[in-house]
C-alpha cells in the first residue's frame, strides 16, 4: 500500500471546469465527509481550458446540486497547468479528451501514472466517459449527477482503502450501493 501523504491531494478535470468537474469535485468531498476522511484529502477541480478561468459552476450543475442538497457555490474556474499536474497524487478526468489533453502536459513523462478516467470507479461504467452536458438539455445534467455520485461514493472507498484509512474488507459504497 502506498504510504499517504500528510494530505492526499486530488484533483478532478474537465474541459471547462463549470459542469462535470466542479460537480464530481463536491460529491467527492461529501463521500470523503461521510467516512469521516475531509481532513485527509485536498479536493480540487479544473478544466483544461482557459474558457472559464474564474467564473461559478454553470446555473444548470447549481441547480441540480441544490436539487440534492450540495451548494458548490464556492466553486470558481480554474485552468489545469503541468504545475498541477507534478503537485497532485491522483489526476481523475471525465473523458478521453481530457485524458489526451492532460497527459500532453507531463513532458517528461513523470506523471501519467497519476492520471486515471474518473468511471473507471464507476461500478456502471459504459464506455468510460462523463458526458459532456453542456450543450443539452436538463436531463444530462440529472445524468452526470448520478453517474458522479455513485462513482465519486466507490472512489472515497477505494482512497480510504489504498491508504490504508478502512479496516481490509469495508466497503467503500454508499448504503444501497452494491459491491462489485
Ligand atoms: P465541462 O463542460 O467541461 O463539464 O465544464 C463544458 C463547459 C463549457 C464548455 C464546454 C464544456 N465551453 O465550451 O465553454
Amino acid at each position: 500500500m502506498p504510504a499517504a501523504p500528510e494530505k492526499l491531494r486530488v484533483a478532478f478535470v474537465c474541459l471547462g471546469n463549470i459542469c462535470r468537474s466542479p460537480l464530481a469535485a463536491g460529491l467527492f468531498r461529501h463521500h470523503l465527509a461521510a467516512r469521516g476522511l475531509a481532513d485527509r484529502v485536498e479536493v480540487r477541480s479544473f478544466g483544461t481550458a482557459d474558457y472559464h478561468v474564474g467564473d461559478p459552476a454553470d446555473r444548470r450543475t447549481l441547480a441540480e446540486a441544490a436539487r440534492r442538497g450540495l451548494d458548490l457555490a464556492d466553486h470558481r474556474g480554474a485552468q489545469f497547468t503541468a504545475a498541477d499536474l507534478a503537485a497532485f497524487d491522483h489526476v481523475f478526468v471525465m473523458d478521453k479528451g481530457n485524458l489526451h489533453d492532460v497527459l500532453a502536459l507531463d513532458a517528461d513523462d513523470a506523471h501519467g501514472h497519476k492520471v486515471r478516467l474518473v468511471r473507471e470507479f464507476d461500478p456502471e461504467p459504459d464506455d468510460y466517459a462523463v458526458p459532456d452536458p453542456y450543450y443539452g438539455g436538463p436531463d444530462g445534467f440529472a445524468r452526470v449527477h448520478d453517474v458522479l455520485d455513485r462513482t465519486t461514493a466507490r472512489l472515497a472507498g477505494e482512497v480510504a482503502r489504498q491508504y490504508g484509512w478502512v479496516e481490509a474488507g469495508a466497503d467503500g459504497v454508499s448504503p444501497g450501493g452494491g459491491r462489485g
